[in-house]
């Protein structure tokens, strides 16, 4: 087994359209071993053969909850039924994530590293990772599918802004509330070792919303 070094974009190849397998041989079954040891490396969820830079119709799969990978030559999706958002990421596009629509359901053919004929019918994430894997066939990566860049998340940048966010979390003290109308407001930094930092409290007036709450309950 060897580990293939996966095609990241801008890389030209992720953009080409993959040929059609005429015959599943031992080149294409060790190709697809190949991409199912690097697809596990890589902790993805499918890999397609440009992706590794080989532009031949063939993709790999394997589902959080399956035992066993998929190796599916020649796929094709014949209906695709419904729509939903989804959360997507590739490994040709490393450290980004995506909101874009997928079908809820799909059918698709396709033939296995025996030469057999299938047919599949996927619902939720199997749907979604046979359209993301069938569309790097055909040159196509889920960023073509959003609707704006908005729709791209830089993980990188996420981090940061997590941690540079404190956040104000409000403490209950009936007392304080009754007595003086007022309410004690923590501003709240990082966690560290599973403590969050306080980095800021006072003592500011109660909302009329505030003391209602506390008279009611
Ligand atoms: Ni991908």
């Amino acid at each position: 087994m060897t580990l293939l070094d996966i095609r990241t974009v801008p890389d030209p190849i992720l953009r080409r359209k993959s040929r059609k397998i005429r015959e599943v041989d031992d080149a294409i079954r060790e190709l697809a071993h190949n991409m199912v040891a690097t697809m596990h490396e890589a902790h993805g969820v499918g890999l397609a053969a440009p992706q590794v830079g080989e532009l031949k119709r063939l993709i790999v799969l394997q589902l959080p909850d399956e035992e066993d990978a998929r190796i599916l030559v020649n796929p094709e999706i014949t209906r695709r039924d419904g729509e939903r958002e989804v959360e997507e990421g590739c490994l040709s596009v490393p450290g980004f994530m995506g909101t874009i629509m997928r079908s809820e359901r799909v059918k698709a053919r396709a033939v296995d590293e025996w030469g057999a004929k299938l047919r599949l019918t996927a619902e939720q994430i199997f749907a979604q990772a046979l359209e993301h894997e069938v569309d790097h066939l055909d040159g196509i990566l889920y960023l073509d599918h959003l609707k704006s860049h908005e729709d791209l998340i830089d993980l990188s940048k996420l981090e940061e802004e997590e941690h540079q966010h404190d956040f104000e979390v409000e403490v209950e003290d009936e007392g304080l509330m009754e007595s003086r109308g007022e309410k004690r407001v923590l501003t709240v930094g990082d966690m560290k070792d599973g403590v969050a930092e306080v980095k800021d409290e006072k003592i500011v007036e109660a909302t009329e919303q505030d003391l209602e709450e506390m008279s009611g309950g």
